[in-house]
C-alpha cells in the first residue's frame, strides 16, 4: 500500500536529538532559540516565536492580537476544528465564511458582510499547502482595523510571488508528524511585529519575564529542546521536500484525468500539504484505490460548523453551499517526498483507471 504520509526521520535528526538528551538540557532552551531564528529567516519575518503545537500558536497569537469574550472572529468552515476551536477557547465567537470552490481558501468577496462592530479579527487558512489571498483579505483587515492571523499549519513556505506564508499579520504553524516539516509535536508563530511576538512569548509562559514573577495569566505552551532538534534537521530538508512536492503535483496535473485538479492561481507557490482531488462516488472511489494499492486521506469529511460541538453551540443550521459541496467530492492522494516516480506512475494510473470506471467529474464552474 503506498500511504498517504510517510514521515523521514534520518540521521541529521537522531544525532541531534541524540545531542539534546545527552546535554541534560531538555525543556525550552538553546535549540528552541536556534529554530525560531532559522524559521523567522526562512519564512522572512524579525520574529518566530515556538510552541508545544499548531493549535497553542493559534491560540496565543489570537491573546496576543487582544481577542476575548465577546469578540468575534472570521474564519472558514472547511478546515480542520483546530483553526475554530482555538477561537473559541480565548471566548471569542467564530463567524463562518464560505471558500472559493477552485482553491478551497477564504472567498475573500464575503468577508465584508461578516463584519460586526465584534468583529476583532480574521483568520483564513492556507489549506493544503496553498496561500489563501492573503493580499485581498490584508487590505480588508487594514482598512478596517482587524487583525489578521493566519492559519499556515499546513503551507511551509508557500508564497505569494517573492512573499512567504506567515508573513501577513501574524501566521501559526503546526509541526505535526505529516507536515512538510516536523518537530514530533509543535508549532510556531511569525510575525513582523515585535510587541506582538513579546506578548505570544510572556503568554507562552506562564505571564512569566522575570523567573517566578508573572505579569499575566499564562499558560505552558513551550516547545522542548528535543523537539525543536529534531525541526532544525528538519529545516534543512524543507526546501528539497517542498521541490519534491511540486514536482509529484505536476505530474498528476499533467497526467490524472476524469478528476478535477487543483487550481492555482499565477504567481503563486503550492507547497502541497496535501494533493487533493474532487471525485464522483468518493466512497467508491476510495474503496478501489485501496483494493489498486493507494492509500488516500479526507480533509475535511465533516465542515466545523456540522461537527457536534459546534452544532450544540447553535452553528447547525447555518450553511455553508461550496464547503458543503467539496466535504463530499475531495479525496487526497499521496504527494510526499519519499514517493518514488514509480510509486507516482502507480498512483496517477490507479485514479485514472478508477474514475474511467465510475465516471468522471468536471468542474462545474470555469476555473
Ligand atoms: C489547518 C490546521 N490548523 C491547525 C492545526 C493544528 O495544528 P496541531 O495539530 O499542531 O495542533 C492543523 C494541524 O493538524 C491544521 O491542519
Amino acid at each position: 500500500m503506498i500511504p498517504i504520509a510517510r514521515p523521514q526521520m534520518g540521521e541529521e535528526e537522531k544525532q541531534l536529538v541524540w545531542s539534546a538528551l545527552s546535554s541534560g538540557m531538555l525543556a525550552q532552551g538553546a535549540r528552541v532559540r536556534e529554530l525560531e531564528e532559522r524559521f523567522a529567516a526562512f519564512i522572512g519575518v524579525p520574529h518566530a516565536v515556538a510552541t508545544s503545537s499548531g493549535t497553542t500558536a493559534l491560540h496565543l497569537a489570537l491573546l496576543a492580537a487582544g481577542v476575548g469574550p465577546g469578540d468575534e472572529v472570521i474564519t472558514v468552515p472547511f478546515t480542520f476544528i483546530a483553526s475554530a476551536n482555538s477561537i473559541l477557547y480565548t471566548g471569542a465567537r467564530p463567524v463562518f465564511v464560505d471558500v472559493e470552490e477552485p482553491t478551497f481558501n477564504m472567498d475573500p468577496s464575503l468577508i465584508e458582510a461578516a463584519i460586526t462592530p465584534r468583529t476583532r479579527a480574521i483568520m483564513p487558512v492556507s489549506l493544503y499547502g496553498q496561500p489563501a489571498d492573503l493580499s485581498a483579505i490584508s487590505a480588508i483587515a487594514e482598512r478596517r482595523g482587524l487583525a489578521l492571523i493566519e492559519d499556515a499549519a499546513q503551507s511551509h513556505g508557500a508564497a505569494i510571488g517573492e512573499r512567504r506564508s506567515g508573513t501577513w499579520g501574524a501566521g501559526c504553524f503546526s509541526f505535526y508528524p505529516t507536515k512538510n516539516m516536523t518537530t514530533g509535536e509543535g508549532g510556531m508563530v511569525t510575525t513582523s511585529d515585535a510587541e506582538l511576538a513579546d506578548r505570544v512569548r510572556l503568554t507562552r509562559e506562564h505571564g512569566m519575564k522575570v523567573r517566578y514573577h508573572h505579569d499575566i495569566i499564562g499558560y505552558n505552551f513551550r516547545m522542548t529542546d528535543i523537539h525543536a532538534s529534531i525541526g532544525l534537521a528538519q529545516l534543512d530538508k524543507l526546501p528539497g521536500y517542498n521541490r519534491r512536492r511540486r514536482e509529484i503535483a505536476a505530474r498528476y496535473d499533467a497526467e490524472l484525468r476524469g478528476v478535477i485538479t487543483p487550481r492555482v492561481p499565477a504567481g503563486v507557490t503550492h507547497v502541497y500539504h496535501q494533493y487533493t482531488i474532487r471525485v464522483r462516488q468518493r466512497d467508491a472511489f476510495v474503496e478501489r484505490l485501496r483494493e489498486l494499492g493507494v492509500g488516500t486521506g479526507i480533509y475535511y469529511p465533516i465542515p466545523v460548523h456540522r461537527q457536534k460541538p459546534f452544532i450544540a453551540l447553535g452553528y447547525g443550521e447555518q450553511s455553508y453551499p461550496v464547503t458543503e459541496l467539496l466535504t463530499e467530492q475531495v479525496v487526497s492522494i499521496p504527494v510526499h517526498p519519499s514517493l518514488s516516480d514509480d510509486e507516482v506512475s502507480e498512483v496517477i494510473g490507479a485514479v485514472n483507471q478508477v474514475a474511467a470506471e465510475l465516471g468522471s467529474l468536471e468542474p462545474a464552474i470555469a476555473t
